[in-house]
C-alpha cells in the first residue's frame, strides 16, 4: 500500500501512475478544498484517457476505486511507501517527514518527490534517514516515462533497489543518481528555460517566436514558455533559487520576471495565466510582394534558390540583403554601401529562420526578410543581433552543461541521454543532439558567447574542448 501526500498537478499524477499499476493508493490533502482539487485532477486526468480510448469505462473505476482520498495523515500508519509531493519547500518537508516518521510503521519507505532540495537534509529529519530516498516524477507524471531515484549517502543499498524495482513495475525508466540540487534533468532543463526567461526580459526576442524556434527549430516538445507555465513559475522560481544557493553561479540566479509573475500571482496552467494566457488573436504571418533580395555568406545558394522557387528576384542592389554570418552582423553591416537593408540569417532544422537585425536595420528590410521566409514556408524568427541569435544561446550552453555533468562523474552519458528524452520528450538526448550537430560547432559557438558575454558558464567545458582538439567527433562511450 503506497500514501501519497500533496494532490497538487504532481501528486495526483504520482497517485494515477501507482493505482494504474494496480497498486492501493492512500492519497493525503490537508483540507476538504485540496482534496476536492486533487480528486478533480484524478477525474479530469484518466476522463481524458477514456475520451482517446485509451482506458474503458470500467478501468478508469477500477484505477480511482484503488484510491482512497482523506484529509488525515494518522490513515498512512499502514503503509509500506509514502511519496510526498508538497510545495518545494524545506521547512514544509522536513515538518511533514518528521511527522510521518511518527506515524508510519519502522520499516515503511519515505520518498520525497522534491525537484531539487537536498534529499539528504529532508531525511536527516527522522529516525530512519536509511529509509529516506528521493522518488522525482515529471510533470504530466502519467505520461513521462522517467522517474529520477535519489539515493543519499546514508540511504540503505536494498531501499534504492526495491525503488528502482518498484518505478520498473509502474512502468516508467528509472535513473539512479545521488544527492545533488536539481538531479539529472533540473539540473540541465531549469538553467535553460531560466535563460529563456532572460533573453525575452532583455528583448532578444518575443515569446512566441523563442517557443517557435525551440519547438519547431529543434524539435522539443514545447517551447520554454509553454513548459514553464507546464511547471508552474513558482515551482521554477524555487528551484532556480535552490541551484543558485548551491552553484552561485549568475545564470542560475532566477530570472527577475519569474519574480515578478509569481509575485502577480501569476504562476502558469495552474492559475489559467503565466508567461501565456493573455493571448490576442495570433498575428498574421508577414506577406510580401515584389521584394528583391541578396543572399550572401556561407552555402547561400539553398535559400536563393528557394526564394527563386518562390517568385523574388535577385538583386545585387537589393531591398534585403540576407547574410549567413557567424560574427555580429552589425560588423557586416558597416562594410555596406547601404547597411540599413541587412538582415542576418540563421536556418534552424527545416522550418526555422532566426532573423537577427542589427541597430542600422531599417523596420522595412526586417518586414521584408520575414515575409520573404514566411513565403518560402520557414517561421521567422526576428531578433537581435546577439551571439548565438536565440537558439545556439538557449541550446549550448544547456549542451556544455551536459558534458560538465558527464566529466564530474554524476552521471553517464546514457543516463543523461535517457533522462532528457523520457523526462523531457527531447527527440534526443544532450550527447546525441552533440554529436549530430558537431562538436567542433559547439565548442565554437560557445567561444562566440563567451567572447560575448565573458560569462564563465559559457566557456566551452574543458572535455568538448579537449575531444574537439584530438579530432573526436563522438563523445567515448564505454
Ligand atoms: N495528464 C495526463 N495525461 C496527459 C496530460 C496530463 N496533464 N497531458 C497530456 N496527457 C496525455 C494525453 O492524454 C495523451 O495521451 P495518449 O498519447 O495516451 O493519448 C498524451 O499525453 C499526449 O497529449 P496531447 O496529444 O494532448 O498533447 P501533446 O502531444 O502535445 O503532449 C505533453 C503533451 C506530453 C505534455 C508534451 O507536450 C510533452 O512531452 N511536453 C514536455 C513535458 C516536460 O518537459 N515535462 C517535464 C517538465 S520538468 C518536471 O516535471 C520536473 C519538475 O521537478 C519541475
Amino acid at each position: 500500500m503506497v500514501g501519497v501526500v500533496g494532490l497538487g498537478t504532481m501528486g495526483a499524477g504520482i497517485a494515477e501512475v501507482f493505482a494504474r499499476a494496480g497498486l492501493r493508493v492512500i492519497g493525503v490533502e490537508a483540507d476538504p478544498e485540496a482534496l476536492a482539487r486533487g480528486r478533480g485532477h484524478l477525474e479530469r486526468s484518466t476522463g481524458r484517457a477514456v475520451d482517446r480510448g485509451k482506458l474503458t469505462g470500467g478501468e478508469r473505476d477500477e484505477i480511482l476505486g484503488r484510491i482512497t482520498l482523506t484529509t488525515s495523515r494518522d490513515d498512512l500508519r499502514d503503509a509500506d511507501l509514502v511519496v510526498e509531493a508538497i510545495p518545494e519547500i524545506l521547512d514544509y518537508k522536513v515538518s511533514l517527514l518528521e511527522d510521518l516518521d511518527r506515524i508510519c510503521k519502522p520499516e515503511t519507505v519515505l520518498a520525497t518527490n522534491t525537484s531539487s532540495l537536498s534529499v539528504t537534509a529532508v531525511a536527516a529529519a527522522t529516525g530512519r534517514p536509511g529509509r529516506v530516498i528521493g522518488l522525482h516524477f515529471f510533470n504530466p507524471a502519467p505520461v513521462m516515462r522517467l522517474v529520477e531515484v535519489v539515493g543519499t549517502v546514508v540511504t540503505e543499498p536494498s531501499v534504492v533497489a526495491g525503488i528502482t524495482e518498484l518505478s520498473v513495475r509502474l512502468g516508467k525508466t528509472p535513473v539512479t543518481v545521488g544527492d545533488r540540487a536539481g538531479f539529472v534533468v533540473n539540473r540541465l532543463l531549469l538553467p535553460y528555460l531560466n535563460q529563456a526567461a532572460v533573453l525575452l526580459d532583455l528583448g532578444l526576442a518575443g515569446r512566441d517566436e523563442i517557443d517557435a524556434a525551440m519547438r519547431l527549430g529543434v524539435g522539443l516538445p514545447m517551447g520554454p514558455f509553454a513548459l514553464l507555465d507546464l511547471i508552474g513559475l513558482d515551482t521554477a522560481y524555487e528551484i532556480m533559487g535552490v541551484l543558485f544557493d548551491e552553484t552561485r553561479d549568475r545564470r542560475h540566479a532566477p530570472a527577475p520576471v519569474l519574480r515578478e509573475l509569481v509575485t502577480a500571482g501569476l504562476l502558469g496552467r495552474k492559475t489559467g495565466r503565466g508567461f501565456h494566457g493573455d493571448e490576442t488573436a495570433p498575428r498574421e504571418p508577414e506577406q510580401v510582394a515584389g521584394v528583391t533580395f541578396g543572399v550572401a555568406g556561407d552555402d547561400p545558394s539553398s535559400i536563393a534558390e528557394a526564394l527563386t522557387k518562390a517568385g523574388f528576384a535577385g538583386s545585387d542592389d537589393p531591398d534585403v540583403l540576407l547574410r549567413f554570418s557567424d560574427r555580429p552582423v552589425v560588423e557586416h553591416a558597416v562594410r555596406l554601401r547601404r547597411p540599413s537593408s541587412l538582415v542576418g540569417v540563421h536556418l534552424v532544422g527545416d522550418r526555422v529562420a532566426e532573423l537577427a537585425a542589427t541597430v542600422l536595420t531599417s523596420p522595412e528590410a526586417a518586414r521584408a526578410a520575414a515575409g520573404l521566409m514566411t513565403a518560402i514556408g520557414r517561421t521567422p524568427v526576428p531578433c537581435k543581433d546577439r551571439a548565438g541569435f536565440v537558439v545556439d544561446a538557449l541550446l549550448y550552453p544547456y549542451l556544455n552543461d551536459a558534458v560538465r555533468m558527464y566529466d564530474s562523474g554524476y552521471a553517464s552519458i546514457a543516463d543523461i541521454d535517457a533522462a532528457m528524452r523520457l523526462g523531457c520528450g527531447y527527440p534526443a538526448g544532450p550527447f546525441e543532439m552533440l554529436e549530430s550537430l558537431g562538436l567542433a560547432r559547439v565548442r565554437d559557438g560557445l567561444r562566440a558567447l563567451y567572447a560575448e558575454h565573458r560569462e564563465p558558464a559559457y566557456a566551452p567545458a574543458p572535455l568538448l574542448d579537449h575531444l574537439v582538439t584530438a579530432g573526436m567527433t563522438a563523445l567515448p562511450r564505454p
